[in-house]
């Protein structure tokens, strides 16, 4: 396949900590893949809960940086034997994917098989392998666990349902509003809570729901608002995941905190968990084959244009709790 590779792309960059504002479009120079790199052509992107995370200085960045974590595009150029082809359709979690172009480690890209949609590419990536790594490792479920999944309606959580329910699992969702109560229910959650009712009533449907005894695992990427009643709803021996935090970190604790039920905290991140050549391609080949398998559904909350105007307002939506499943992000046709 032979592909111009301009010299120049645009790209939605930062360059000061900020709100969302603080993104612009703006010409760069096209990125060169060093000797384990490759280019990619990109189509689709997406927001992640995490570009927020980046772009507040949360988590510290070196400015200017390229927005973006996954994308789908056509592999354009790749070292001399690399397995797969240019001219394929791929998914990665590279970074810097809010852009024409980008460069991926080599270990860091997958072939995405023909009767995947692009788009549900885009959702696989980072929210996908989440999900998964959350479901096997972190917690590693058995079927007939019961476990407790945060914020269900987004982009992780509606995942995490459909792959622990394909697993025989028994998962209690939670949700911001009850606009979301629908989609969590056809995602295949057995119980949806409201996170706006009271601690009091919620921790008690939990424990109702489980025999008095609590969930085998909460699955938590709200963080700091959910943290304590974590430690209410979870059984003894159980573990807590504490993924993420949209709504701002956990706060430091003593290990004593784990003692009365002898329980285990985790705080995991797909780079860490997801970082070895062997590690990427055992973890991406299941995922693909449970999407098959499962038929996992990877819903769109919508689909914006590639301007500064557009990442503005995907990321006030989903910052905003509004949203439910992915916020993509057209960069080309193809
Ligand atoms: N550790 C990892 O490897 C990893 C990887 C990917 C994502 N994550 C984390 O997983 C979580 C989900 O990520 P995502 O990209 O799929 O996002 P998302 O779930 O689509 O959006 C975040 C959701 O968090 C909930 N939320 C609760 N309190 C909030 C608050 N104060 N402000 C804003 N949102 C709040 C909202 O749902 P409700 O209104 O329904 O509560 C919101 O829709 C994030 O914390 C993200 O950082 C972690």
């Amino acid at each position: 396949m032979s592909t111009q590779i301009p010299k120049t792309i645009k790209a939605i960059q930062v360059d000061k900590v900020g709100g969302p504002e603080v993104n612009v479009l703006r010409e760069i120079p096209t990125p060169v893949p060093k000797e384990n790199e490759v280019l990619i052509k990109v189509q689709w992107t997406g927001v992640n809960y995490i570009d927020n995370y980046f772009r507040s200085g949360l988590y510290p960045v070196q400015h200017p940086y390229t927005v973006g974590q996954d994308a789908v595009g056509t592999l354009v150029q790749a070292p001399t034997n690399y397995p797969i082809k240019t001219g394929s359709r791929v998914f990665t979690t590279a970074g810097s994917a809010f852009a024409e172009y980008l460069v991926a480690p080599r270990d860091r890209v997958a072939a995405l098989p023909d009767e995947i949609d692009a788009k549900d590419g885009v959702s696989m990536a980072t929210q996908g392998l989440t999900a998964l790594y959350l479901l096997k490792e972190s917690y590693a479920v058995k079927k007939g666990d019961w476990v407790l999944n945060r914020a269900a309606a987004g982009g992780v959580g509606l995942i995490l349902t459909q792959i622990a329910k394909h697993l025989g699992v028994n998962v209690i969702g939670t949700v911001g509003s009850q606009s979301k109560v629908d989609i969590v229910k056809q995602s295949g959650a057995d119980h949806v809570l409201l996170s706006s009712d009271t601690s009091e009533s919620n921790v008690k449907k939990i424990l109702e729901l489980t025999g008095g005894q609590g969930v085998h695992a909460v699955y938590d990427g709200v963080g700091k608002d959910t943290w304590e009643e974590d430690f209410e709803v979870v059984r003894r021996k159980g573990t807590i995941v504490t993924y993420g935090n949209a709504s701002g970190a956990v706060p430091p604790f003593p290990p004593a905190k784990l003692s009365p039920k002898a329980l285990k905290v985790t705080r995991p991140t797909l780079f860490a968990i997801v970082k070895t050549q062997e590690e990427w391609d055992e973890y991406t080949s299941e995922l693909i084959e449970i999407s098959k398998k499962a038929k996992i559904h990877y819903a769109v909350h919508k689909e914006y244009g590639f301007s500064a105007e557009d990442v503005i307002q995907a990321q006030k939506d989903i910052q905003g709790r509004g949203t439910t499943g992915k916020l993509l992000i057209k960069v080309s046709d193809e």
